[in-house]
């Protein structure tokens, strides 16, 4: 059987670009938590596609839906209206608060048409930097890259664009420092997600606030991991007391397919009119059809089963960490976003939970993150939880 397995590994390394680093499944079916292999082997996925498949695999009614709209069509343009993006984007706005979005394909293209419109506000208002933090992680493309600090996506990819300053996340000094009248945004997520699973601290985020008062500058808020019920609430920043005036999101937004969107009020929607922004694919039919999918079910009943759950992995969580005070240093996290910091390298155990069926992920070198489908169940996590415990047994 492995012979299969070879033969994959073996035609990938020849004809791509190596540049991910691959679990070694190759995948032939996937539903709910779980994924199938071409051997017939089933692993338990609390990687969720990096967060993307929010109601699992193969969810039936996201099936249908795509399928309906398949049917009638699928790529139109953004020529013309179509009642699947005006169906989500309505949703959207009623859950958020917000009144205009603007649909990407993905989480980076959300980031770029965010800064573009904070540029364009900034250029009319006189204000030109940009603040984002150590850490965070917005995308590969030139923008979101310019928003980051790690080496690791960025070293030897130069120049990046200008008049951004990266400075200490959670650092409350630092902030006071650096933000001023010639601020346009502060960009963040309110859990990094690919830095760790850190959790913004709440007198940092209100120390923004206050400073926002003072300099009338913007805040763009990324929600493209923790958005869409992850963290328990809708949005993460819902866990602070603020309003971020942009929010961009995607990943689990399109139920599977490719789908970004940003958000905002239409004072700040209007600094862009026809043709200043746009994309040939971005809000395709068949994601949006599926995203309102994805919606209908985090209203009805998801987003609780989240906290319920978010709060069940964390008390197992916590008696696993004190099992193994050497090996779990901190548990971080929100809802169904949780993070491990390790005191060795995170392969160490991803490789480990995947020799007992369990796909897991580690970032940031030393964190596993533990990012289920939204829809996972009590006994999934259990399954995860003893896996772990016996790999960390024998640490
Ligand atoms: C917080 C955050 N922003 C942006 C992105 C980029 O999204 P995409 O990979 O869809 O371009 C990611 C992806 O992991 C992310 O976690």
């Amino acid at each position: 059987m492995d012979s299969i397995k070879n033969d994959y590994f073996k035609r990938e390394k020849q004809v791509f670009f190596q540049v991910y680093k691959r679990l070694p499944i190759v995948v032939e079916s996937a539903v709910g938590c779980y994924i199938y292999d071409k051997n017939g082997e089933k692993y338990l996925d609390f990687l969720s596609g990096i967060a993307v498949n929010a109601l699992g695999h193969s969810h039936p009614d996201i099936i249908e839906v795509a399928i309906d709209q398949i049917k009638k069509y699928m790529h139109i343009s953004n020529y013309f209206y179509q009642e699947p993006q005006i169906r989500l984007a309505e949703k959207l706005t009623r859950i958020t608060g917000y009144n205009r979005v603007f649909f990407s394909n993905s989480g980076t293209e959300a980031t770029e048409g965010a800064l573009k419109l904070i540029r364009r506000w900034g250029n009319k208002n006189g204000k030109k930097e940009i603040i984002a933090f150590s850490g965070g992680f917005h995308g590969r493309t030139y923008g979101a890259l310019s928003l980051m600090d790690k080496p690791k996506y960025k070293d030897g990819m130069g120049p990046f664009l200008p008049d951004i300053k990266i400075i200490e996340y959670n650092n409350i000094r630092t902030l006071e420092e650096n933000v001023n009248e010639n601020t346009t945004a502060v960009v963040l997520e309110f859990i990094q997600g690919e830095g760790g699973i850190v959790e913004a601290k709440t007198d940092f985020i209100n120390q923004i606030k206050l400073l926002k008062e003072k300099y009338n500058f913007l805040i763009l808020d990324d929600e493209i991991q923790t958005g869409l019920g992850r963290t328990g609430k809708m949005f993460a920043y819902e866990h602070y007391n603020i309003k971020p005036d942009i929010v961009i999101t995607a990943k689990a937004l399109g139920g599977g397919f490719p789908l970004g969107a940003i958000l905002s009020n239409d004072e700040l929607a209007n600094y862009w009119g026809i043709g200043t922004h746009g994309t040939t694919y971005g809000g395709n039919s068949v994601a949006c059809a599926c995203g309102s999918v994805v919606i209908d079910y985090l209203i009805n009943g998801v987003l609780q089963k989240v906290k319920e759950n978010g709060d069940y992995l964390k008390s197992e969580l916590i008696k696993i960490m004190e099992k193994y005070p050497k090996l779990i240093l901190q548990l971080r996290g929100k809802g169904l976003i949780q993070g491990l910091l390790l005191s060795f390298n995170g392969a160490i155990l991803v490789e480990k939970l995947l020799k007992r069926k369990v796909i897991s992920n580690y970032c940031s070198e030393n964190v596993l993150r533990i990012i289920p489908p939204l829809i996972v169940e009590r006994s999934d996590i259990d399954i995860f939880i003893n896996s772990l415990d016996e790999c960390l047994s024998q640490l």
